[in-house]
């Protein structure tokens, strides 16, 4: 049985992909960890081992590991595009430095790891439609470097030390329990929230814009799917493209019009987020993940839209 460590536990990812693994390989095997504790995620902190861990110290990091005798580390701990554009230096700090001192632990511990790559490893210069597996990559956010930098630091450490690291590129993600922390795609999660509140909602990403996206359950499954995957059949590691679905905010109003007849969309373009949403391809091409390890996404736009407003409608009460 694994012992698997979660580093960034309470947040999007984290908090639901904690409870998941701990289901399948019980509650004591799975600690979750976060820089500090947070209101609303008793569940995650309550449900198992909960450690107070900030990734950028990588003494505390190790001394973690050492203690609940670690063998697999899931690390969620990032700063998000929009956030990591406001504060540069602390996406490095965390997206690098933490990153580094998670491979070094698990190089010294014996660890396998498991980091999320983004669509933000690719830049203008990329192909923007069906963007292949292997292509030019070359972001403009701070996010971006740190998640090709992070591609390629966890590819090092593979061939270098035989550390068994993987991971997959991942889109946007769209969820019902905890709310994204700062990231570009996070228009997708809040259009669902404002058409069960008000019926209407403003889009900070313009008409047109194309982005990958994914459900959270397609997301987790993909974690844990890659976590378990057979070795020999990887020819990839680090930084499989997954997608599940591409829209646009038009597309994914209309989608929603479909539950709710009377939802307006309107837009109220950030032009900052608008300039890196132009940078990510509209659209990527996952055959290899679907190749090497049977990645198969089950939630489409309208699947995922009547599962998110049933969910989000209890959630909320309405
Ligand atoms: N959802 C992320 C962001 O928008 C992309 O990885 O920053």
């Amino acid at each position: 049985m694994r012992k698997i460590l979660v580093t960034g536990a309470l947040g999007q990812i984290g908090s639901e992909l904690t409870m998941g693994l701990r289901k399948t390989y019980g509650n004591d095997n799975v600690i979750a960890s976060s820089r500090s504790k947070k209101e609303g995620h008793e569940k995650v902190m309550e449900s198992g081992i909960f450690e107070i861990l900030n990734i950028t110290d990588g003494e505390r990091l190790s001394e973690v590991v050492k203690k609940h005798k670690i063998d697999t580390i899931v690390n969620l701990a990032a700063v998000l595009s929009v956030v990591g554009e406001k504060n540069p230096a602390r996406a490095w700090d965390v997206n690098m430095n933490g990153l580094y001192n998670v491979l070094e632990v698990a190089r010294q511990e014996s660890c396998s790891v498991f980091t999320p790559s983004s669509i933000a490893a690719f830049g203008l210069s990329t192909p923007q439609d069906n963007t292949p597996q292997d292509t030019i990559q070359r972001p403009n956010t701070m996010y971006g470097v740190t998640k090709v930098a992070g591609e390629l630091l966890c590819d090092y450490y593979y061939t270098k030390f035989g550390v068994d690291t993987r991971g997959v590129r991942l889109p946007g993600l769209i969820s019902y329990q905890t709310l994204p922390g700062g990231g570009t795609t996070d228009y997708a999660v809040e259009i669902y929230y404002e058409a069960l509140k008000n019926k209407k909602y403003a889009s900070f990403i313009a008409e047109g814009t194309k982005m990958d996206m994914m459900y959270m359950p397609d997301a987790l499954d993909a974690i844990t799917q890659l976590l378990e995957a057979n070795p020999d059949k990887l020819i990839h590691r680090n930084a499989f493209n997954v997608t599940a679905m591409s829209f646009a905010p038009e597309e994914i109003a209309a989608a929603i019009r479909k539950v709710i007849p009377e939802f307006e969309l309107s837009y109220d373009v950030d032009k900052e987020k608008q300039a890196i949403a132009e940078s990510w391809p509209n659209s990527l091409d996952d055959t290899a993940a679907r190749e090497e390890w049977g990645w198969n996404p089950k939630y489409d736009l309208d699947s995922m839209t009547k599962d998110m407003l049933e969910k989000l409608t209890i959630k909320l009460g309405i």
